[in-house]
């Protein structure tokens, strides 16, 4: 995973020109700080890798990664609103830093910047890519709005609540790859199988950020350890608890889901003992598993050497066992 660093770096650098020189301040200071923020890279890297594996240098796959990059920050400052977050990546929210209005705008102007890193291709190119994009884009909201639609319900299925992951999380990372593979010259039907390949890792993904959200080290995972409960989030520990509780413990969480005190500490530490002791917390980690071998399922379809595959094995694999 060497390579890793080094295309981390690439992208890192290249967004930190994005709004070189531009005023007013109030709106682009904003992007430039949550971008510069980091985190993990995850599209744009896998941008890269698709085009790489097809024969084309990187540098070709450089715009499509920004655009997926810069699209995913305004989801993420949009999404700290929608679930009222005080922390992203171990700082402050863009609206708890400024104001939720100033969030609102400067993530607008990224939806629109992430169009625009597209220019840089042909005609062609940018019409396959921003159709692309705009497909994504829209099942990206409408997950939010199953996602956000989902936290007054409480009959939501497990088959629901995996569609909503897959349009709020994975139709991304699958857009990811199939824009680098289109860039890099892959046949239609490589760029799908990786398309696939990228949901059903987006899936895994999206399983563990749900179990991280719960158990990960607030340290590490740079984002408040309990949001998910504090709002009421069906996430897929929840749904593993009602499959695998017993009477009392399925009638003690939906208790804590009914309360909503100022102060959530206690309603954290009860609902983290409850995914403990109904176990959804390690058919959480097998679910995880699950998908990331559907997803590699896909990729062992691909027509690529065994050489450029390894590298999205060990990805997928380096993936699973993240804790940030
Ligand atoms: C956070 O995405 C939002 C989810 C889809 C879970 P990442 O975990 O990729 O966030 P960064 O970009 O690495 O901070
Ligand atoms: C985020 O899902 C999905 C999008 C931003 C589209 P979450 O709400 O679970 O992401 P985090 O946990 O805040 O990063
Ligand atoms: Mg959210
Ligand atoms: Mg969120
Ligand atoms: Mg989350």
């Amino acid at each position: 995973m060497d390579f890793l660093t080094s295309y981390q770096q690439r992208i890192a650098v290249s967004l930190s020109t994005l709004n070189q020189g531009k005023s007013p301040e109030g709106l682009y200071a904003p992007i430039d700080y949550l971008l510069a923020l980091g985190g993990k890279r995850l599209r744009p890297v896998l941008a890269l890798m698709s085009c790489e594996a097809f024969g084309k240098d990187v540098e070709e796959a450089l715009p499509a990664a920004k655009a997926v990059e810069v699209f995913h920050n305004f989801t993420l400052m949009h999404d700290d609103i929608m679930d009222k977050a005080s922390m992203r990546r171990g700082a402050q929210t863009v609206h708890e830093k400024w104001d939720v209005n100033t969030a609102i705008l400067s993530g607008d102007a990224m939806l629109i910047q992430a169009y625009e890193c597209l220019n840089n291709y042909d005609a062609t190119q940018f019409s396959t890519l921003t159709k692309l994009l705009s497909k994504t884009a829209l099942e990206v909201c409408e997950g939010q709005q199953y996602d956000v639609a989902f936290e007054q319900r409480t009959d939501v299925r497990i088959d629901e609540y995996l569609e909503m992951i897959r349009l709020k999380t994975a139709v991304l990372v699958g857009c990811s790859m199939q824009m680098g593979a289109l860039v890099g010259g892959a046949s239609k039907k490589d760029a799908e199988l990786l398309y696939q390949f990228g949901e059903h890792l987006g899936i895994a993904f999206q399983l563990q950020d749900d179990f991280l959200d719960t158990f990960g080290d607030a340290a590490t995972f740079a984002k408040r350890i309990g949001g998910d409960i504090a709002e009421n989030k069906k996430t897929i520990l929840v749904h593993l608890a009602r499959q695998l509780g017993s009477a009392t413990q399925i009638a003690a969480l939906q208790d804590w889901f009914d309360k909503a005190p100022s102060d959530n500490t206690k309603k954290i530490a009860a609902v983290t003992q409850i995914f403990k002791d109904t176990t959804a917390d390690t058919a959480t980690l097998n679910k995880v598993q699950a998908f990331t071998q559907k997803a590699f399922e896909a990729l062992d379809k691909v027509a690529l050497s065994d050489e450029h595959k390894q590298r999205f094995y060990d990805f997928g694999r380096w993936l699973m066992e993240r804790t940030h």
